[in-house]
């Protein structure tokens, strides 16, 4: 049970993903200006976009730039060579597996691909935990940006879930930063952080509806749940804390990646 997926270059894709991807790989066209958003699945790529968005309009970034905002959840290691060496900075936010799994897990209750019947909660942790969902290993793919942010600092931001909601301003400062302008008054920076708030976006008349947007394949309201951090503690029992953990631990050895769990 549960859908159909491909693997491609080490990473799991559902069909229609897939197609873009490969797309994307081929043909994207590269510019220095450009500003990717990079995520897995469910660690906060629509609050980030919505952030990185309102910092443009703000008139931080010019509006000749502001067109070459993207957001991708495609994994380091496919996206085009012309993009990693145009020079185009590349935010990415990621988020501990264990909230992660659990925002999967409701999204894909609520979303219901096609006519596969639905997993069960332990049966999706168990592909989770193999690695198998869609642009997972889930570890791997939050691995691979955190080492090329090490690696390339002027690149790429390295931001989590848990530090933007622990201090959002801070968050936006440095992602302002990152991009090369300052954020001029701190009333700046507060209007920025409202604007994207949980409970602002969540309510917009767009986000309320089963609308679907033209380059997703679910309705806006799909994108918006709880909002919080640690609200696996619900949901996990303590077999599947420790087994999860014992993968982590043994993925992200040695490499300073961190997760924070509340
Ligand atoms: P939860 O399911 O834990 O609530 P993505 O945008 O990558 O699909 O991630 C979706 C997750 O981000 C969901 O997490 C969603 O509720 C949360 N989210 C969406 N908008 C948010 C916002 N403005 N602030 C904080 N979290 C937000």
């Amino acid at each position: 049970s549960g859908i159909v997926m491909y693997q491609w270059q080490g990473y799991w894709y559902p069909p229609s993903h897939l197609e873009a991807a490969m797309d994307v790989s081929k043909h994207f066209v590269a510019h220095p200006d450009d500003i990717l958003l990079a995520a897995a699945p469910k660690t906060g790529t629509t609050w980030l976009s919505a952030l990185l968005f309102s910092i443009a309009s703000h008139g931080l970034i010019p509006k000749e730039e502001a067109h070459k905002l993207f957001s991708t959840h495609i994994p380091y290691s496919t996206l085009p060579e012309p993009l990693k060496d145009s020079g185009s900075r590349i935010i990415y936010i990621s988020r501990n597996p264990r909230d992660a799994f659990v925002s999967l897990w409701h999204f894909s209750q609520k979303i219901q691909r096609g006519n596969s019947d639905p997993l069960t909660f332990e049966e999706a942790f168990e592909q989770f935990c193999e690695g198998k969902t869609a642009f997972g290993p889930f570890l791997e793919h939050v691995l691979e940006y955190w080492k090329a942010s090490q690696e390339r600092t002027q690149n790429i931001l390295f931001l989590t879930y848990e530090e933007m909601k622990a201090d959002t301003k801070g968050g936006v400062k440095r992602m302002a930063q990152f991009l090369g302008r300052s954020i001029e008054t701190e009333e700046e920076v507060e209007e920025i952080v409202d604007m994207c708030s949980f409970e602002r976006l969540s309510n917009l008349e767009v986000n309320t509806s089963k609308e679907k947007s033209p380059w997703a394949f679910f309705p806006y309201n799909s994108f918006f749940r709880k909002g919080v951090v640690g609200d696996w503690v619900n949901y996990f029992t303590p077999a599947m804390t420790e087994r999860l953990d014992r993968i982590i631990q043994a993925k992200i050895q040695g490499s300073g990646l961190q997760f924070r769990f509340e």
